[in-house]
């Protein structure tokens, strides 16, 4: 096999798969603050439809898949997909993205399932912080889903912190000194000002976290352990975890871009920051033939754009983060 690549030369072997718009929180930089209007459920692809969907983009090359959303563990019977999906020969890494409220519950049955490993948005330890920025007091269940995923074996758990100004970014020393005392792997992130520019005047660069961070010690750059993201990793001298940054905005990493995109209604998106889609949902509910998806898979990774324009405030209208996946 080949593998596909774009008109850029990169390789594309990655599949972020939205299952669902829903979520049990509402976290400021996610969802604009107009609200959003949920799909209509007959939309949304079945779990078959997203089966066909991957074994088609398995047989192009895509060897990876990560399952988001909104939040995927909303949808009933997650793990059914996972063992499905991973029940497909080429696919040799399933990840899920999650906010951790309901993953204590599911941890084992996941693993079981077939997924390797767990990425789960945390932005803050204070629970009154956590309510401000997630509309809801749920923090004791992600530290409860955390510490199950781990002990389920979903390792390495990684932890994506959104960094805001004056909203968590006092607490990035306190995250930076738990990467050091326990196996922590702690994404510090940049916000992306999409959710109707909510985050615009919250923005902190990874400069300016790195700077407040080496007050903890050195930051000595290693490898990450496992993964295909843009992230980038560091270490502090004798910790157990590690500290990853993720530069949406200060540094794109669009030349590095390894990935296409499946909403929870069935549209390719060659780039989570440009409003173009192919859509596959109708012609799957049409009776497309296997080789016909592929065309469509193929063409989706064929109009990748050569990177996002956000630095210059070009913020894509259509889709809130929650329908992409982030
Ligand atoms: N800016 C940066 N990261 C974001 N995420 C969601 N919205 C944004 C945003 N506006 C990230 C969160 C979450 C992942 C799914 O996407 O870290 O963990």
């Amino acid at each position: 096999m080949t593998g596909l690549s774009d008109s850029f030369q990169r390789p594309i072997d990655y599949l972020r798969i939205s299952v669902t718009d829903r979520c049990n929180l509402h976290c400021t930089y996610c969802v604009p603050r107009t609200g959003i209007k949920l799909m209509p459920r007959d939309t949304i692809l079945t779990y078959e439809e997203i089966g066909t969907i991957v074994q088609a983009a398995a047989e192009l090359g895509i060897n990876k898949v990560r399952i988001t959303g909104g939040e995927p563990l909303v949808r009933l019977g997650l793990p059914q997909l996972i063992r499905m999906l991973a029940q497909i020969d080429a696919i040799d890494d399933i990840s899920l993205t999650s906010n951790g409220v309901l993953l204590a519950g599911y941890a084992d049955e996941l693993k079981e399932a077939g997924l390797r490993r767990v990425n789960v948005s945390l932005d803050t330890l204070k629970p009154d912080k956590f309510k401000a920025i997630t509309g809801d007091n749920r923090l004791e269940e992600v530290l409860a889903g955390i510490a199950a995923a781990r002990s389920a074996g979903l390792n390495p758990v990684k932890l994506n912190m959104v960094v805001m100004a004056g909203v968590n970014d006092d607490e990035l020393l306190d995250f930076g000194a738990r990467t050091i005392s326990h196996e922590w792997h702690v994404r510090f992130i940049e916000p992306m000002p999409v959710a109707g520019g909510r985050t615009a005047s919250q923005f902190v660069s990874v400069n300016d976290m790195k700077k407040r961070l080496q007050q903890l010690g050195e930051l000595v750059p290693c490898l990450p352990s496992v993964g295909n993201g843009p992230a980038k990793y560091f270490r502090f001298p004798q910790a157990k975890g590690t500290v990853g940054f993720i530069t949406p905005i200060s540094e794109h990493f669009c030349f590095g871009c390894n990935r296409l995109r499946l909403t929870a209604d069935g549209k390719l998106r060659p780039c989570l920051l440009a409003e173009d889609e192919i859509d596959l949902k109708q012609p799957l509910r049409s009776g497309i033939s296997s080789a016909g998806l592929k065309k469509l898979i193929e063409a989706a990774v064929a109009r990748k754009p050569l990177r996002h324009r956000l630095a210059d405030s070009s913020v894509p209208k259509g889709r809130p983060f929650s329908q992409v996946g982030g």
